[in-house]
């Protein structure tokens, strides 16, 4: 890995989009009243706070995802101090932890880069929303075209950037001279983009289950490619395949057993419907070679010892994500680190770094190196 995705991974932990979002989120929770509510009644369990939100702001909180965001607010104010769990019930500790939490990190917010960061922007936008959603709204982000503009957006920021690009490292295709590599759920196209310029040669096949982002990624895709064609090396045209022939998770992949040297999957595992994920992740390795590697960027849901999602920022940027972004269409949430581990394992994936095969996962659990087990492993 490079020294500047060495650096830019470092100044993820730091967080910078999880401090304000934080903020924003707990002025959310204190302008709907949750906050004073939580003090006033404090100890409660969080069964009786949903009673509460239900009976006092009209909070729908048996549909959907919406129960989940109040435990993952609970979550956000058990981790930067503000409640505490003890016999069942939630305490309220007092204001002001927050700061005190950052300072320990020992830096500070670069404010003005925040502020126009694309994920940061999708986050405030996915947090209007959260009100009329609570109250039983409709979803705010569709994967339609009305919405495409926001996820390319979105799905564009520097840290998932970073991110892709360390993943391709940490996967290391280069010993395969043109691998085919299959970019499951390409959206905007930021993933198909990541792959040409790491691998220019790689045989690349893009899947998605809607069309609103094809023109967009193959767009992104085409100039990519046409860098390394202008330079004088060889591309192949991308195969790209969509609703006609892919129904989404739950559905099998449209290739046959063994068709692909890697598969990289970012941004997209929140998505799977509850319940479907070991399925997806057995056809996942069906569509692998023996050997095949797949990479996963997602983040993981802040574990009781810190041992997984270590990282303070890290563990805020998980259960604030999470919190955001259940206002989108079909959001199942970030999942448990030791529940990925063993649901891979039994998908019949190892760990796949170069270099370190013990390892399944990098990043606070964000990186995911996955290689499919040969048959005789
Ligand atoms: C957050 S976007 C990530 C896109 C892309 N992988 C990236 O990193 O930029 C989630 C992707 O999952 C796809 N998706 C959402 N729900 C899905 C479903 N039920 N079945 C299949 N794909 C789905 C969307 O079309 C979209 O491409």
């Amino acid at each position: 890995m490079t020294g500047d995705l060495a650096s830019a991974l470092r100044d993820i932990r730091r967080g910078p989009v999880a401090r304000r979002l934080l903020a924003d989120i707990l002025d959310l929770a204190e302008r709907e009243g949750i906050l004073e509510r939580i003090r006033r009644l404090s100890p409660l369990t969080a069964e009786r706070l949903c009673g509460v939100l239900r009976s006092d702001l009209g909070y729908v909180l048996e549909q959907g995802n919406r129960r989940r965001m109040i435990a993952l607010l609970l979550g956000l104010l058990a981790e930067c101090g503000r409640v505490k769990e003890a016999g069942g019930a939630w305490h309220w500790r007092g204001e002001d932890t927050v700061s005190a939490a950052g300072d320990a990190a020992g830096i500070p917010a670069d404010r003005a880069s925040v502020e126009t960061d694309g994920q940061y922007l999708f986050f405030r936008e996915c947090l209007r929303s959260v009100p009329a959603y609570l109250r039983g709204g409709p979803a705010a982000l569709q994967f339609d075209r009305r919405s495409a503009g926001t996820w390319e957006r979105f799905l564009g920021c520097a840290e998932f950037r970073s991110c892709r690009a360390a993943l391709l490292a940490l996967m290391a295709l280069e010993a395969r001279p043109a691998p085919r590599v299959l970019d499951l759920c390409h959206g905007p196209g930021w993933g198909v983009e990541a792959v040409v310029r790491r691998f220019p040669a790689a045989r690349i096949t893009a899947l998605d289950f809607t069309d609103a982002f094809h023109r967009t990624a193959r767009v992104r895709a085409d100039l990519a490619q046409a860098l390394h064609r202008d330079a004088g090396h060889p591309v192949t045209p991308i195969v790209w395949v969509g609703p006609d022939r892919w129904g989404g998770f739950g559905r099998p992949l449209p290739f046959a057993d063994g068709e692909f040297d890697a598969v990289l999957f970012t941004c997209g595992d929140p998505y799977i419907p509850a319940g479907r994920r070991g399925d997806v992740y057995r056809d996942i390795a069906r569509v692998l070679t023996p050997d095949g590697k797949l990479g996963i960027l997602t983040r993981c849901r802040p574990d009781a010892d810190a041992h997984h999602v270590a990282s303070f920022w890290l563990r805020i940027s998980a259960l604030a994500h999470d919190f955001a972004e259940s206002v989108c269409a079909g959001w199942e949430g970030f999942s448990d680190a030791e529940e990925n581990a063993r649901l891979f394992a039994d998908a019949g994936f190892r760990g796949g770094a170069e270099g370190r095969p013990d390892a399944m996962s990098f990043l606070d659990s964000s990186l995911w190196v996955l290689r499919k087990a040969r048959g005789d492993a």
